[in-house]
């Protein structure tokens, strides 16, 4: 396995927003090499930290950096099994929850993960390598239309006919195997003047595919009004994003449960009978500084919000 490089994103700012108690328990949904856990460690004296991921090689990282640590327990699972996982072992109530949304810098770098535009490799793009279907069975075996509606939904490509049509016309005579061909038949869908920087034109319909292949989007919301549910008075949970897609499932989860009433703007009187159950720490989502944004593009896109249980 090569070495496993992942900058934490907003480091500082999520270990702050957790305010961690050092004996509680906290639950890091998407450990990745361990970055942000880490530090939740570090501030746990008698407490305890449980870190999933469903990438094995993020599991194996994280069990040789952390070797000896008996305040962390690691387990390979999807994090939407996570609270009947937790449930199980008879974790009940936590007192803090991280999500990084998203992939890790080692799976997009790693060639051989097949994730990479700018390095090639073998169509793949699954997190969980123990997952039957990969990007090279949506690119080369989706009908057309539900390519599109892919590329449109997750990618919110304006281009996506002109793509759709050049990967029907091009795996007709081939599969389509690597992700440098994939880029190929992308860039082609372009007029010459549009193809620009690092990553260019392939963006969008890489981070399309990778979404449909890891069903990226699915359960987020449920998850979060588990993980909510799961914690006590005081307790906080942290949820960092790196797409319009995914913040939106965030955002408006937080505002529901934030919310004394969720009946539709036109009743009168609320017939709802919600109760929020927890407040926003901060009303807009946190961003990168200056100082991140210079030494880690990656942070670019990312959104933070953090929330507490009242
Ligand atoms: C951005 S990285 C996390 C990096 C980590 N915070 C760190 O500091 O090293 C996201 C991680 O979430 C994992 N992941 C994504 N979706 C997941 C899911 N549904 N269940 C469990 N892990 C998931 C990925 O495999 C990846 O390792």
């Amino acid at each position: 396995m090569k070495e496993f490089k992942h900058i934490p994103v907003m480091l500082d700012e999520v270990i702050d927003g957790l305010d961690i108690k050092e004996n509680g328990i906290y639950v890091d949904c998407t450990i990745g090499g361990g970055g942000h856990s880490s530090f939740i460690l570090k501030r746990l004296t008698a407490g305890h930290l449980y870190g999933f991921d469903r990438d094995e090689d993020a599991i194996s990282t994280c069990k040789e950096r952390f070797k000896g640590e008996d305040k962390l327990t690691l387990i390979h699972a999807n994090y939407k099994d996570a609270p009947n996982i937790l449930n199980e072992r008879n974790v009940n109530e936590i007192d803090g929850f991280l999500i990084d949304l998203g992939v890790s810098s080692y799976q997009i770098d790693n060639a051989e993960r097949g994730f990479s535009i700018l390095h090639d490799g073998r169509l793949d793009m699954r997190m969980d390598r123990s997952q039957k279907l990969d990007a090279y069975y949506v690119v080369n075996n989706y009908p057309k239309e539900r390519l599109l509606d892919i590329l449109y939904r997750y990618g919110e490509e304006n281009n996506a006919r002109k793509i759709v049509d050049n990967i029907l016309l091009s795996r007709r005579n081939k599969p389509i195997e690597t992700t440098g061909e994939l880029k190929e038949i992308i860039e082609e869908s372009f007029p010459k003047k549009v193809i620009y920087g690092k990553g260019g034109v392939s963006k969008k319909t890489f981070q399309a595919i990778r979404i449909e292949v890891n069903q990226e989007l699915d359960g987020i919301d449920d998850l979060l009004l588990k993980l909510i549910k799961m914690l006590k008075s005081g307790g906080r949970g942290a949820v960092l994003t790196f797409h319009s897609l995914e913040d939106r499932i965030v955002k408006n989860v937080f505002k529901k449960e934030a919310s004394d009433c969720i009946c539709p703007p036109k009743i009168p009187v609320c017939i709802c009978g919600h109760k929020r159950s927890i407040k926003l720490i901060n009303k807009k989502p946190i961003t990168a500084s200056e100082r991140e944004l210079s030494e880690n593009p990656r942070s670019s896109s990312a959104k933070l919000r953090i929330i507490e249980k009242i």
